[in-house]
């Protein structure tokens, strides 16, 4: 059976052939896009590669400094040449579900500054309609039990705020995560995306519709780079 933390490591580090020197990064969060993130550190050691970079949670931050990557803020700077992300699934339109790991709001906030985005997965990822995986939606604290109402009513599906023990699991951003258990059923998510982000609550959903250039994908059979045809790459 493959290693799906040796395939998650091919596809992280094959991403980084998309980034050259001079290039300012978005450093995206999970398990996939950690060995990038390790890797570009290791070229700017060993290689001479010259970035900096701009992490989408504190836990990429600190490994970001960690392995010497510059980092600098979205306001000192005039966009991003590229983000390299994971995903949670994808579809056959290069539409995505993140935020598995609960770093949504700032993932998308960097993808939607960066010139093209490159997603970094293994083959379990690739499905053909969203929403096997539970859809990640950043609600506020306030009211969250209203906004998790809402959410079920409109979605048709059980919702439930994401826990971490005995509490729920709170973002880099103070907020929580309302998990909506849709099952195979985001057959359009740019219209899904748009009524969910009209419940008052809501601060952010993890349907990244439009925004993925190229998926690195590393299967059993090796790592292959699927460009999307409509895309900026
Ligand atoms: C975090 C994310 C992650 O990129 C996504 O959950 C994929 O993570 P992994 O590579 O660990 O499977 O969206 O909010």
């Amino acid at each position: 059976m493959a290693d799906v933390e040796e395939l998650k490591r091919k596809a992280g580090i094959e991403a980084c052939k998309f980034v050259k020197s001079g290039m300012k990064v978005g450093l995206g969060t999970g398990s996939t896009v950690k060995h990038t993130v390790v890797e570009l550190g290791r070229r700017m050691a060993d290689e001479g590669l010259e970035i900096v970079g701009v992490p989408t949670s504190l836990a990429t931050e600190k490994l970001a400094k960690e392995v010497g990557i510059k980092l600098v803020e979205l306001s000192e700077i005039d966009g991003l040449d590229i983000v390299i992300d994971g995903a949670d699934e994808y579809d056959p339109n290069f539409q995505l579900i993140k935020g598995g790991g609960a770093a949504l709001l700032r993932e998308k906030i960097v993808a939607q500054e960066s010139s093209a985005m490159v997603v970094v997965a293994d083959d379990r990822k690739r499905v053909e309609t969203l929403g096997a995986f539970p859809l990640p939606i950043e609600v506020t604290p306030f009211s969250h039990e209203a906004t998790v109402r809402a959410l079920s009513r409109l979605l048709d599906c059980r919702v439930n705020i994401r826990m971490a023990g005995d509490g729920p699991v709170i973002t880099d951003n103070g907020n929580m995560i309302a998990d909506a258990h849709t099952g195979l059923k985001i057959v359009d998510p740019v219209s899904a995306e748009a009524d969910i982000l009209l419940i008052a609550g809501v601060v952010q959903v993890g349907l990244f519709n439009n925004m993925c250039d190229a998926v690195v994908l590393a299967g059993t059979n090796g790592v292959e780079t699927v460009i999307n045809p409509n895309g900026r790459l």
